[in-house]
């Protein structure tokens, strides 16, 4: 059972680390740890994430969830939808999700997830790690063409504390819908009526071994990305990176 406590701490390697030791220490469903900076912050495909001071939201929420192992992407595509229903409630900022989990503004990222699994004594346990940008003031040259952040999309800096709490509240809303019954099918809805990436939208897809393009064409049940090639095959996608194109005819 979901049952929000908020850790805070000042400094730390990564919140998504410091919330798998707890994990594996036995920390219950629920457990959520906040930084306000981490010194070796992670974003997916092995990239770093920077975490200077108060300049962004550095979360990890602990799950334990119920579902079969092969339906855990979707833990990251409700995350996803989690950010979103609270940017909108505390910031009334509409976000767009790129698949599967990156939060957009304007085509600037706004957030990540990075969603780990690790072993612990109870079992396997799911560590969602959420970093927002709350300020620009410390983008590096090469990131402030292609991020953003809640200050620069809408004009003030947010309230940290009551964007967490809207946060959490949304991550256990939207858990516990996805565990109920439908809750699958219910989401993978959800997840295309908050992104412009769902159907029809032009992207390149790059994975380590290959790159290709086409249109999307909506999600399978796993919450994997289908995308049909000019010959007209689905391809369903399952770890890779998504850029959008320009529509052509
Ligand atoms: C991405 O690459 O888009 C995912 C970024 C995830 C960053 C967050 S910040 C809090 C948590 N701790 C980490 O080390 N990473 C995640």
């Amino acid at each position: 059972m979901f049952t929000p406590t908020i850790l805070r701490i000042d400094s730390v390697d990564s919140t998504n680390l410091e919330a798998a030791r707890q994990a594996k220490a036995g920390a219950a469903e629920g457990l959520c740890i906040v930084a306000r900076e981490q010194t070796a912050g992670r974003g997916r495909l092995d990239r770093r994430w920077l975490s200077p001071k108060d300049a962004g939201l550095y979360l990890s929420i602990v799950l334990r969830p119920q579902l079969e192992l092969s339906d855990w992407p979707l833990i990251s595509l409700v995350a996803a939808l989690a950010v979103s229903d609270a940017l909108l409630q505390t910031c009334d900022l509409k976000v767009d999700i790129k698949w599967p989990n990156d939060i957009y503004v304007s085509e600037r990222k706004l957030a990540g997830i990075l969603v780990e699994t690790v072993e612990t004594g109870n079992g396997p346990a799911a560590i969602v790690g959420i970093g927002i940008n709350l300020t620009n003031q410390d983008f590096p040259l090469e990131m402030s063409v292609s991020a953003t952040s809640v200050e620069a999309a809408t004009g003030s800096v947010p309230d940290a504390n009551l964007l967490l709490q809207a946060l959490v509240k949304a991550m256990q809303e939207r858990y516990e819908s996805l565990q109920a019954e439908g809750g699958i099918e219910h989401a993978t809805r959800e997840w295309c009526a908050n992104s412009t990436y769902a159907y029809d939208r032009r992207v390149r897809v790059s994975s380590n071994n290959e790159t290709f393009e086409g249109m999307t064409r909506g999600l399978a049940n796993d919450g994997a990305l289908r995308v049909e090639t000019h010959d007209g095959r689905i391809r369903v996608v399952r770890a890779a990176d998504i850029t959008a194109l320009r529509a052509t005819r």
